[in-house]
């Protein structure tokens, strides 16, 4: 359905259009304006990847898709604002696609619906700019990126901390041998909030404007909870992939660039956890370690929802461990823990700020399209990255480790390991092949 201009402007649309982003320059139209954009999941990071996007004055916003009509208008009244131009609204991509045929999709929906979006918008010609963990399930990643190198379109994920002056920095640091040899790498995220866990939500109407069966999609359906949308979709696992595959992609694709002179797959994957503290509806857990094999180094995984980490007194990131120091890299922060020996590794280099790792990656996205080159955070970066997290979510639910072949991108010899790769889509969607 194509929400109508006039169906937008009703009075509740206009009080309704409160927006979270702050008040950035004036953007007029220029003449460098020229890439033709449309926002598919105009919820937080979808708005704000277009407003960066925006201020790079690149593009020009055509259209904006989403399921919920609130979402729809405060993306309208955020696009106008700063533009001053009125794309048109939409609650279904592929009417979109038709009626708009976007040079550019950004895709900013909850993962279980990545893949579809993805794929349709590669096969209408266009340009994708997506929202990580690039998919819900790792079969939908192959075929995704199968998509993209046959229609021959730019995929740019936002993983985005290989922008940041911090990575950056912290990567070269390494790459000139400055702590050694590295025998294990560690990323984490431990958050001290703990409210609203202690017991459910109860299911609710579905608020007007929103259509539920729709924002389900592909996924199961089930009665609208509070707790899920907007933004808690991340810890229900029918329709996202929990800690580790929220925040663990950034991380994993943190560890897989800078350890990029070694084999780029694990061998083996082990995962436990479970939901010792939350009592709430979400499904997915509160507690989670992963180990990953890789030939010459481990990656370790940890989670906690619950606690922070106040005697590491980083609560989040990446700890590189090697012979001659260890690198912490935080979220937008890095620095070198010495060891206490002659050979200890040299402090850590002054790092300045750039101007926000999405306007970098969107520049980067553009010139690779205009220069037919692979981008920084190439959808191959995505599913690799994409794929670790979802190899720990997959031990996690077995109960038991798994091996993992890279190369075949599959689990040798465990057909009840096998499915898990791959999930049923509800009717009339179609699993990606
Ligand atoms: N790169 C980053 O740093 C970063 C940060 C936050 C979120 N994300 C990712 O962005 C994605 C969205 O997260 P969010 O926090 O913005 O969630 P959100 O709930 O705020 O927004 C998602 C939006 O998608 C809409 N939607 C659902 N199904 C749709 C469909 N079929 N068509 C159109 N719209 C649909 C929802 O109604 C909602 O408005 C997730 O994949 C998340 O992991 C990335």
């Amino acid at each position: 359905m194509t929400l109508t201009r006039r169906h937008f402007l009703s009075a509740t649309a206009l009080t309704a259009a409160a927006i979270s982003i702050p008040a950035p320059a004036v953007l007029g139209a220029t003449k460098e304006k020229k890439y033709r954009v449309a926002l598919v999941g105009s919820g937080g990071m979808g708005k704000n990847n277009l407003y960066s996007a925006i201020t790079t004055k690149t593009v020009e916003t055509v259209a904006l898709v989403d399921v919920d009509r609130k979402h729809c208008e405060s993306g309208f009244e955020m696009v106008k604002k700063n533009t001053g131009e009125e794309p048109k609204l939409f609650n279904d991509h592929q009417e979109m696609l038709e009626a708009v045929k976007p040079d550019i999709v950004i895709v900013a929906t909850p993962e279980h619906w990545h893949p579809l979006i993805t794929i349709d918008a590669c096969n209408a010609g266009a340009h994708v700019y997506l929202e990580k963990p690039i998919s819900h399930t790792v079969n939908e990643g192959i075929a995704m990126l199968k998509i993209a190198r046959e229609t021959g379109r730019t995929v740019q994920v936002g993983t985005h901390r290989r922008c940041s002056t911090a990575g950056i920095a912290a990567k070269k640091y390494i790459k000139e041998g400055n702590i050694g040899k590295i025998g294990m790498v560690r990323a984490f995220v431990h958050y001290t909030a703990w409210g609203g866990k202690d017991k459910p939500a109860p299911d609710v109407p579905t608020p007007e404007g929103l259509d539920w069966d729709r924002w389900c999609g592909p996924a199961p359906l089930v009665p609208f909870n509070p707790k899920i949308h907007p933004g808690g979709f991340r810890q229900f696992l029918n329709y996202g992939t929990g800690q580790l595959g929220d925040w663990g992609t950034h991380w994993m694709d943190m560890i897989l660039w800078i350890m990029d002179d070694q084999e780029q797959f694990p061998s083996s994957v082990a995962s436990s956890g479970g939901r010792f503290l939350w009592r709430d509806n979400t499904d997915a857990p509160d507690t989670q370690s992963a180990l990953y094999r890789f030939d010459n180094y481990m990656v370790e995984w940890e989670h906690r929802c619950y606690a922070g980490n106040a005697p590491e007194k980083e609560h989040i990131g990446v700890y590189f461990y090697g012979t001659k120091g260890t690198v912490h890299i935080g979220d937008g922060t890095w620095c070198v823990f010495k060891n206490q020996n002659k050979d200890a590794a040299p402090e850590t280099p002054e790092t300045p700020n750039n101007e926000g790792n999405i306007q970098v990656l969107w520049r980067n996205f553009i010139s690779c399209i205009e220069n037919k080159q692979k981008p920084i955070c190439d959808i191959e970066h995505g599913h690799r990255a994409t794929t670790m997290a979802l190899l720990g979510m997959v031990s996690l639910k077995l109960g038991r480790s798994i091996a993992w072949n890279g190369e075949k991108q599959t689990i040798p010899n465990d057909p009840e390991a096998v499915k898990l790769l791959s999930r049923e889509y509800r009717n009339p969607w179609k699993y990606p092949q």
